[in-house]
């Protein structure tokens, strides 16, 4: 199955990928975890995307499709993918329909005040990107990771300008893919409000 996760920023698309995972067991492929690990590795890719990602603002769409379409090409994407923070604008939705067909657009509902709320408390391993939040989900020893003991830190799109800024250009250049995939019949809506548990539990409703 063919997926895309589509929302705001904050909206729990890694979180819920990450479950699904091991619902669909299909690779889950996010575009900014791709973006950050190139940023830690001083790649060329990163060193040019650095500062449009830490101001959070869009990485221009030539090279966001020329990431994916070659990501698409990868073995393991043959019996499905999550594609998590792609495609953001109708160009690259335009793109992506070239070269892959889409089964269903997940659009994860979530208010402003819940984005804020989630991103300023998120925390994030350094070594294997699992997710934390100070609030809804504490790692047992403070700033390490559960899971590979790596440091546990906040991403510099988290702070609150850069928020801000996030939300903006969602609303103007990615929330028009919400009526560009209703009209295909693809979209289909999750209410990403309550705990991952009720947001797991109604993602499987949705595909079931
Ligand atoms: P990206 O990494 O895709 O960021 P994003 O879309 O802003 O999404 P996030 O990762 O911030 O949030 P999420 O929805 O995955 O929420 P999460 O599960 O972490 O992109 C980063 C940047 O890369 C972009 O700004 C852009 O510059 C660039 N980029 C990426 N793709 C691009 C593209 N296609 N084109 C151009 N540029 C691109 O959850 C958030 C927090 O909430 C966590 O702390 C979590 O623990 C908590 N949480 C999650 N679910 C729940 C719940 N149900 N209840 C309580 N807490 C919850």
């Amino acid at each position: 199955m063919n997926l895309i996760f589509l929302g705001p920023p904050g909206a729990g698309k890694g979180t819920l990928a990450a479950r699904v995972v091991e619902i669909l067991h299909i690779p889950h492929i996010s575009t900014g975890a791709i973006f950050r690990t190139a940023i830690a590795a001083q790649s060329p890719l990163g060193k040019k995307v650095k500062a449009i990602i830490d101001d959070g603002k869009l990485v221009d769409d030539a090279t966001t499709i020329a990431l994916v379409r070659e990501r698409l090409m990868q073995t393991d994407t043959h019996a499905g993918y999550i594609l998590d923070g792609f495609p953001r604008t109708i160009a690259q939705a335009e793109a992506l329909a070239e070269f892959s067909a889409v089964d269903k657009v997940i659009n994860f509902d979530l208010p402003d005040s819940a984005v804020l709320e989630r991103l300023s408390g998120r925390r994030v391993c350094k070594n294997c990107g699992l997710n934390y939040h100070v609030i809804f989900n504490k790692p047992a020893q403070d700033g390490v990771c559960d899971s590979c003991g790596g440091q546990v830190y906040t991403r510099v799109d988290d702070r609150e300008e850069a928020i801000a800024k996030r939300l903006a250009v969602y609303r103007e250049q990615t929330e028009p893919l919400i009526g560009f995939y209703r009209d295909k019949g693809l979209l289909v809506d999750v209410d990403a409000s309550p705990s991952v548990e009720k947001v797991v539990e109604n993602f499987k409703a949705v595909i079931a």
